[in-house]
């Protein structure tokens, strides 16, 4: 029987879930957080550690950990843990490639393998992966970014920055190859067409208007409430409302350094000669 445990880190307001078979003790992790602090540059284990001694106090056996997309506001925890356990997997969706391209030659970085090798695991739309026990199917649901993929395990649906709580709507589709177009189309015809009861659980939730934290909907009440893309909402609606919102939002306070680590898996780039690792900021002229 599977059992669910969030783990919220509260400096990027990311969920990360470790789902678990009580019966074989397998687990999976999905968006593990690496913590970085901006103004000294340095990263720490907080997080990682949170979900290990939970792991640890249950007996659990990690078996894969994946990841919905490459995230722009924190690190990816997933090779932190792959160090700790060398056997485990690492899953993301196989358009992560085009993502690597993308960026490859925004952050002009020559070096970086643009194949998907820093996963173990690129999966296919509608792919059906085993971990132990757990039994799990990708689905993409591009938009946000082109490589999203949404994780169905049982009745439970993990979207990534597709959808959010229905008081916040749905992920910006702003970053380089996103689409308002693509996410609605994955929201309406790939999400929304899931039975109603299935629980959806969002990788963030940013406590709007002071309210406590909230993560996990169904697919009943985003059809009903969601306030940017509901049963209601027209694509011409929500593209042209999306685009308008997307323009005005800030950059991702954490987007340089996490987009660099995260399409190379969670790696920070190789250290030089110092033993220090580097990672670029582009400057231009307004
Ligand atoms: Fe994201």
């Amino acid at each position: 029987m599977l059992d669910l445990r969030h783990f919220f880190d509260k400096e990027t307001y990311t969920l990360t879930y470790l789902v678990y078979d009580k019966d074989s003790l397998d687990c999976i992790l999905i968006d593990p957080v690496w913590n970085y602090d901006q103004s000294s540059s340095t990263v720490s284990e907080r997080s990682v550690n949170e979900v290990l001694g939970f792991i640890d106090k249950n007996s659990l056996r990690l078996q894969l950990v994946l990841e919905t997309h490459a995230h722009a506001d924190h690190l990816s925890g997933a090779q932190v843990l792959k160090k700790k356990f060398p056997e485990i997997k690492i899953g993301i969706g196989k358009r992560i490639i085009e993502v690597q391209k993308t960026f490859k030659e925004i952050f002009n970085l020559p070096d970086l393998n643009s194949s998907g090798a820093q996963f173990d695991l690129l999966f296919d739309d509608n792919e059906e992966i085993k971990a132990g026990s757990i039994n799990i199917k990708c689905i993409f649901t591009p938009g946000h970014t082109p490589a999203c993929a949404s994780y169905l395990i049982d009745d439970m649906l993990f979207v990534g920055d597709a959808l959010f709580m229905p008081d916040y709507g749905t992920g910006r589709c702003d970053f380089p190859l996103g689409s308002s177009s693509d996410l609605y189309e994955s929201i309406t015809k790939k999400i929304f067409t899931l039975p109603d009861e299935t629980k959806i659980y969002t990788c963030h939730d940013y406590l709007p208007n002071g309210r406590e934290l909230r993560f996990q909907t169904t697919v009943a009440e985003c059809k009903k409430n969601n306030i940017q893309l509901n049963q209601s909402t027209s694509k011409r609606e929500y593209v042209e409302f999306r685009n308008k919102r997307d323009a005005m939002l800030k950059t991702p306070k954490l987007l340089l350094p996490s987009i660099q680590v995260n399409i190379n898996g969670g790696n920070l780039p190789n250290v030089e000669e110092n033993n220090v690792s580097y990672l670029k900021i582009p400057v231009r002229s307004k």
